[in-house]
């Protein structure tokens, strides 16, 4: 009867348990005139070297009007085009819950917004970094399956103890990810389209840029403290979409038994 509880509660965690009241009131006007200083540098920053859809996205959702976007409204305008909708959080939320938000077609933000007068200094992800970073792609109706898709498939993942292969998976995709557009190697990731820093080094700098593939990704370890040793470029982002929704929690296991490609950064610790 035990075990019938625990295996009910990690095939189905309690993601509502982390939400929390947005409180959009509480922002004042310098925390507005905070979001609108990094919006203005970071469009600029990416200009075309970011996938067409996070552009478009931007446009469809209206998020170029100025200050914090209220949830409410931006949720309203996207779950018109692909279903999904924001939800407030206070910050970090643990795997099993996150990812069982993203099959329910929630994604967490974070009710806070950086300090403006240390722009490029954050502890945790922000609004900035949950709406500008992942939102717009959200927009696009592939990407918004394939949220949903990596969703299933960590829940089921982190039941079975597999919890670091979907975790690399997501990092070096949704967050991390290069893509090929146009015959061009362009930003797609939210942790690089949100960063002033790392988006152009992810581009330019001297690291290693694999071809994506769900068997080297899997089995890469990434880096939360610093940027990343490598980045993964997606032949597009519909065929990583297509590559990630073809694979079931059994297709991951055998994935994790293989061996780490050479070129796996060997310094640091492993994720
Ligand atoms: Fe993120």
């Amino acid at each position: 009867m035990l075990e019938t509880k625990i295996e009910a509660a990690t095939r189905n965690p309690d993601w509502q348990a982390y939400l929390v009241p947005e409180n959009w009131s509480r922002f004042m006007p310098v925390d507005h005139a905070t979001w609108d200083r990094l919006f203005d540098r970071q469009v600029k920053l990416l200009h075309d070297d970011v996938v067409s859809i996070f552009i478009d996205g931007l446009k469809k959702l209206g998020m170029t009007e100025p200050g914090i976007p209220r949830l409410e409204r931006l949720s309203d305008r996207l779950e018109h085009l692909t279903g999904w909708r924001l939800v407030s959080v206070e910050g970090i939320v643990p795997d099993p819950e996150f990812f069982a938000m993203l099959r329910d077609r929630r994604f967490p933000i974070g009710n806070f917004i950086r300090d403006g007068k240390n722009l490029d200094y954050l502890e945790e992800p922000d609004c900035f970094h949950d709406i500008f970073g992942h939102v717009p792609v959200l927009a696009h109706q592939p990407m918004a399956d394939l949220m949903e898709a990596l969703g299933r498939l960590g829940v089921e993942a982190c039941a079975n103890g597999h919890g670091d292969l979907i975790s690399r998976l997501y990092w070096h995709t949704v967050e991390f990810g290069l893509a090929k557009e146009d015959g061009r190697t362009k930003i797609w990731g939210a942790g690089l389209a949100s960063s002033f820093g790392e988006a152009k080094f992810s581009l330019e700098a001297d690291v290693p840029r694999p071809r994506f593939t769900p068997e080297a990704a899997s089995l890469t370890p990434y880096r939360s403290d610093r940027f990343q040793p490598l980045y993964f470029v997606s032949d597009s982002v519909e065929e990583a979409s297509r590559m990630l929704n073809e694979l079931t929690d059994a297709k991951l296991a055998v994935l994790g038994a293989g061996e780490a490609p050479s070129y796996a950064p060997l310094d640091g610790q492993p994720a």
